[in-house]
């Protein structure tokens, strides 16, 4: 299990988030240079977030999270160089009251081990704070696991979008949530925030 944070993006992390959006989506990069990231991430419309871990200098990563809160003098590695090592990210624009999820990626290596769901349970929560009715997104017609991941949020398909991918000519799926601040969707939301953090119970967020 990695131990890692969720924090609003950095223009200092562009170089490792674009190494993930690259190994993500293959041939289809949301954005193509470093300047184009800097304005995006800068839009007054946009959300992002990293999921961030630490590694020493041998790539090792450090002491779980709530060690290190709790006895930071107690670490061995401390005063060793540290690395932070960006693992996955997400964002969104917001449109009137529309939470539009533009991205959300995690690295190969540290898929299926919660961090996906920790960016997306980021991104209703910030879309919540920010008085959005609705979270939407497009998702490849192929692409069943990021479909499942957003069915288990209560995502639900209310539109198909043809030939949507420029690069292959895919179909998107639209996929679009109920009134996010209604009492049924932020009950199931809060259910399934709660069993993610007692599954994966070592991640903190720092958001806005
Ligand atoms: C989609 C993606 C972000 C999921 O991230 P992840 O960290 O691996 O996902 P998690 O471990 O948090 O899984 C959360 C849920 O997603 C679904 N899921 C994730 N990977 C899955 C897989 N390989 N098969 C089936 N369901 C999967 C499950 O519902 C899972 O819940 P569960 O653990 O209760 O079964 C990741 O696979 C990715 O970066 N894919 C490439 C980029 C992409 O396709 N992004 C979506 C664009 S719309």
């Amino acid at each position: 299990m990695a131990d890692y944070i969720i924090r609003p993006i950095k223009n200092k992390d562009i170089p490792q988030v674009a190494e993930i959006d690259h190994e993500a989506f293959p041939g289809e990069w949301v954005f193509r240079s470093h300047p184009s990231y800097k304005q995006d991430f800068n839009n007054p419309i946009a959300r992002y977030i990293v999921a961030s871990t630490e590694l020493n200098r041998q790539g090792v990563q450090q002491l779980p999270l709530f060690k290190r809160l709790f006895s930071p003098n107690h670490s061995p590695n401390k005063g060793k160089p540290k690395t932070e090592y960006i693992i996955g990210f997400a964002g969104f624009w917001l449109m009137l009251k529309d939470a539009h999820i533009t991205t959300i990626a995690v690295r190969n290596n540290y898929r299926r081990i919660g961090i996906g769901e920790g960016l997306l349970i980021s991104i209703i929560g910030l879309a919540t704070q920010l008085d959005a009715t609705a979270v939407t997104l497009e998702v490849r017609a192929s692409n069943k696991m990021a479909q499942a991941l957003y069915e288990k949020y209560g995502f639900q398909t209310v539109g198909r979008r043809l030939r949507y991918y420029s690069n292959d000519g895919e179909d998107a799926i639209l996929m679009c949530t109920d009134d996010i601040a209604s009492a049924s969707f932020q009950s199931h939301f809060q259910q399934l925030k709660m069993a993610h953090a007692q599954r994966h119970n070592e991640v903190s967020t720092r958001l806005f």
